[in-house]
């Protein structure tokens, strides 16, 4: 006998529960995943952080497609169902390599969120702080053409800050430098509404936040993700027939090709003890 599902509305996946599959260049995509897990409490979240490589934004679009393809592969064999690439480089660059590897496979990727920013903008200047390798990129200059409008558009690279992000350390007079300098081209435009284009961002938002100043909106894609997620998990269950009746787990296994201690260290305020954490098994090639 199964249990009864609980009753949500449309917009939740609290009835879902299948495992999905998460990556990023490193701890980035933990802000991603967070999301996630408030929108399907009931999935296995299953998340790689390829911090012994990262950070990607500065490496080239073959490496980037390496990893991406490989870690997929492993994610694949850990069961997952569902892919979100919580990584704005990697989905900039590997996307579509990953889409034609695994054509059934439901793939989610994350972009900068300049629609949003450009509705969001008063002013009709928005800011995109972001890696090199994400600005760089075919997909970026894009979502420019599609959606700028008539805004103007000012992207910032932040070559450094993921990797200033990945130690931790979070509020230190350096990495205030480091965000006060990449801020201030964008103050000085006036821009009134600033996206952060990397996963890592939300992580320093608030020292983002100060650097700007007031009356300056910040824009997270993570949300829209985790929504995009939910409606592409759905439809994958009702057309294998299994949304309700699976056992609900609810677990969140983590792996890192970096150091384990400093992945836990980076989760545990928020995901207490719900999750393992253990290192990436060696080999990840793409065959
Ligand atoms: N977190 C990643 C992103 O969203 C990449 C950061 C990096 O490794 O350079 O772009």
């Amino acid at each position: 006998m199964t249990e009864p599902s609980p009753k949500v509305s449309a917009e939740t996946g609290r009835d879902l529960r299948l495992a999905i599959g998460v990556f990023d260049s490193g701890v980035g995509g933990l802000s991603v995943l967070r999301v996630l897990r408030q929108h399907l409490p009931h999935a296995t979240l299953l998340y790689v952080a390829d911090s012994g490589h990262a950070p990607y934004g500065e490496k080239s679009e073959a490496f980037i497609t390496g990893r991406s393809l490989a870690i997929a592969d492993f994610l694949l064999s850990q069961g997952a169902e569902l892919l979100v690439v919580a990584c704005n480089t990697a989905t900039a660059t590997s996307v579509q390599a990953l889409r034609q590897r695994h054509p059934h496979l439901p793939i989610v990727g994350i972009e900068p969120g300049v629609k949003p920013a450009v509705a969001a903008s008063v002013a009709r200047k928005v800011g995109v702080l972001a890696t090199p390798g994400t600005l760089g990129s075919e997909r970026f200059a894009q979502l420019i053409e599609q959606h700028a409008g008539d805004a103007q558009i000012l992207p910032q690279p932040c070559p450094g800050l993921a990797k200033a992000i990945e130690t931790g350390r979070l509020d230190t007079p350096a990495l205030r430098e480091l965000i006060a300098g990449f801020c201030q081209p964008l103050k000085q435009a006036g821009v009134d509404t600033v996206v952060l284009g990397c996963t890592h961002y939300p992580f320093v938002a608030p020292l983002i936040a100060e650097a700007m100043g007031p009356g300056v909106q910040l824009i997270d894609t993570s949300d829209a993700v985790a929504r995009q997620t939910v409606r592409l998990a759905r439809r994958a269950l009702s057309s294998a027939e299994r949304l309700e009746g699976e056992p609900s787990t609810g677990r969140t296994r983590l792996w890192t090709s970096g150091d384990v201690a400093a992945l836990r260290h980076f989760c545990t305020p928020w995901m207490a003890d719900a999750a393992t954490v253990e290192p990436l098994p060696p080999g990840q090639t793409v065959n």
